[in-house]
């Protein structure tokens, strides 16, 4: 993937205005057609993974329609997902309609067209699954965001002791092996760090000891393995994974014992967290622990798998010129605050820039799906759309976040995009399924971990360039992350 950095802060693209201002447009039929109930959404998912690859189906679909707007299937498809037909959209201003609550309902759509068994979640629809309007999804998100603000004082300490044994850890690999695995590491340091957070404790000092990511890894997988792919070329082979992975889903009972020992961790350690679910918001306990392993296992260490690689990449791609600037930025204000201070990382307008800029252009989590709840019209940029209430609308997110029409050079990391006047393009990145510029609550899907999220992307650009001048990485791409490996750290020759 090609990426550069840019001195120059963007401004709004000429044509974005017409955003702001929203008008008459031409009422239009939704183009597309999903094709025969079998074998339409088989085509389509081997078109997806195969034949064309994920940003290229979208692209030649919006080629073929003249329109960011059109119906597909999206994979699973049968068996598995009964209805894989949904209305895709593929811009930036169609795609927030996915956040509006009294448009779109949210319930059991988090992966999808299919949700995975609930023996995955101990029987019961974990937050993520609910729609605001339950009256379940109130009380979880609130006792979720209850324990987060309870834990916001270990935030930054928590993380900074995480990448301190991160980084001993890359500098050894990297001078016995010449190279270092970044997701492994990675990995590791967020469990850690998501276990430390909650439980008050380092998981290696419990019964899972250094497993916890092989535990959740192996969850997680079985979960989504019906929307991953090893990225085979089309061959005989790629039928064959295709049939593999998208005609059943996997069983629970290969990683019952896997998911108990993890429910049992949990329950035993984070007893503070769990009392107060109980106490505070009158969430049983069992339910509050299902819950606290979702959160931390696939919200929160689940993101991180793939936020923290996907960092590292685009700011090694950007180069050493943006290196520069940064440890200047980072090491000059660290000096005048007296430390890696929350005032600190607010000072910081480029390292900001560099986390925002990051989360527009390879956002996390690309996939964002939800029901219509009512008939209501969409609009494009250039057309109008009726959407019947009870379709699945479908939102490829980093076609929305890289639209044109709202950033220039959008396929270019432009390191300074959000400094300045930059700043009000903010409420056009999506990464936490909501505006960057509004609030996540109890009434809303947007995501719980969103401030904590961008705090820790900041975090770990700083302490990098506190301790290196430079860095060069190896990225692909493995299953839903990217896979990156270090292959040179400059130190730091002197001190700040
Ligand atoms: C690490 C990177 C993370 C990413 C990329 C991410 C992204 C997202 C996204 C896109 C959603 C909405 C999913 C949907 O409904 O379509 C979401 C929801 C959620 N996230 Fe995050 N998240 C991350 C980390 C976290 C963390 C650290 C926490 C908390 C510790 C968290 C807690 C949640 C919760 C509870 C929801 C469900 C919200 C609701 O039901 O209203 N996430 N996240």
């Amino acid at each position: 993937m090609s990426s550069s950095s840019s001195s120059s802060s963007s401004s709004s693209s000429s044509s974005s205005s017409s955003l702001l201002s929203p008008q008459q447009l031409p009422m239009k039929p939704i183009p597309g057609h999903c094709g025969h109930t079998f074998f339409g959404p088989f085509r389509d998912r081997l078109a997806y993974f195969y034949n064309e690859g994920r940003d290229k189906f979208f692209e030649n679909r919006i080629q073929k329609h003249k329109s960011t707007i059109f119906k597909t299937n999206m994979p699973p498809g049968p068996l598995i997902a009964s209805c894989p037909r949904v209305v895709c959209l593929l811009d930036a201003v169609s795609f927030p309609v996915l956040f509006d609550p009294s448009k779109v309902e949210k319930r059991d759509v988090l992966d999808g067209t299919f949700l995975p068994s609930l023996a995955y979640t101990g029987g019961h629809r974990v937050c993520a699954y609910l729609d605001p309007s339950e009256p379940k999804h109130s009380s979880l998100k609130s006792f979720i965001l209850s324990t987060l603000s309870a834990r916001h004082h270990k935030f930054i300490p928590l993380f900074q002791t995480g990448l301190s044994e991160l980084f001993n850890e890359l500098e050894a690999q990297i001078s016995n092996k010449k190279e270092a695995y970044f997701n492994t590491l990675s990995d590791t340091m967020s469990f850690n760090y998501v276990f430390r957070l909650l439980c008050d404790k380092s998981p290696s000092e419990t019964r899972i000891g250094f497993k916890g990511p092989k535990l959740v890894d192996k969850w997680l997988l079985f979960q989504l393995a019906p929307l991953g792919s090893l990225g085979l070329l089309p061959n005989l082979l790629c039928y064959f994974e295709d049939i593999l992975l998208r005609t059943f889903t996997f069983p629970f009972f290969l990683v019952k014992s896997d998911y108990k020992k993890l429910y049992d961790v949990f329950y035993e350690f984070g007893s503070s967290v769990l009392d107060e679910a109980e106490s505070k918001f009158g969430i049983e306990r069992d339910e509050a622990c299902h819950n606290l392993v979702f959160l931390a296992g696939f919200n929160a260490y689940g993101g991180m798998k793939v936020l923290f690689p996907g960092l590292i990449k685009w700011v090694a791609l950007a180069g050493q010129k943006l290196h520069k600037k940064l440890a200047d930025e980072i090491r000059t204000i660290v000096e005048v605050e007296g430390g890696v201070t929350l005032s600190a990382l607010n000072k910081m307008v480029l390292t900001k820039s560099v986390v925002y800029e990051y989360l527009r252009i390879d956002p996390p989590v690309p996939f964002q799906y939800g029901k219509a709840k009512v008939d209501f019209v969409i609009q494009s940029h250039d057309a109008a759309f009726e959407i019947k209430k009870g379709e699945m609308i479908f939102g490829y997110q980093p076609f929305a976040t890289k639209d044109p029409k709202v950033f220039e050079n959008p396929e270019e990391f432009v390191a300074d995009r959000f400094v300045g006047e930059g700043e009000q393009r903010l409420k056009y990145v999506y990464w936490s399924n909501g505006r960057e510029t509004e609030e996540t609550t109890a009434g809303n899907k947007h995501c719980a971990g969103k401030d904590l999220v961008v705090l820790l992307c900041r975090v770990m650009v700083v302490e990098l360039f506190l301790r290196y001048e430079t860095f060069e990485v190896e990225s692909g791409t493995f299953m839903f992350a990217p896979s990156v490996t270090f292959k040179s750290l400059t130190k730091v020759s002197s001190s700040p």
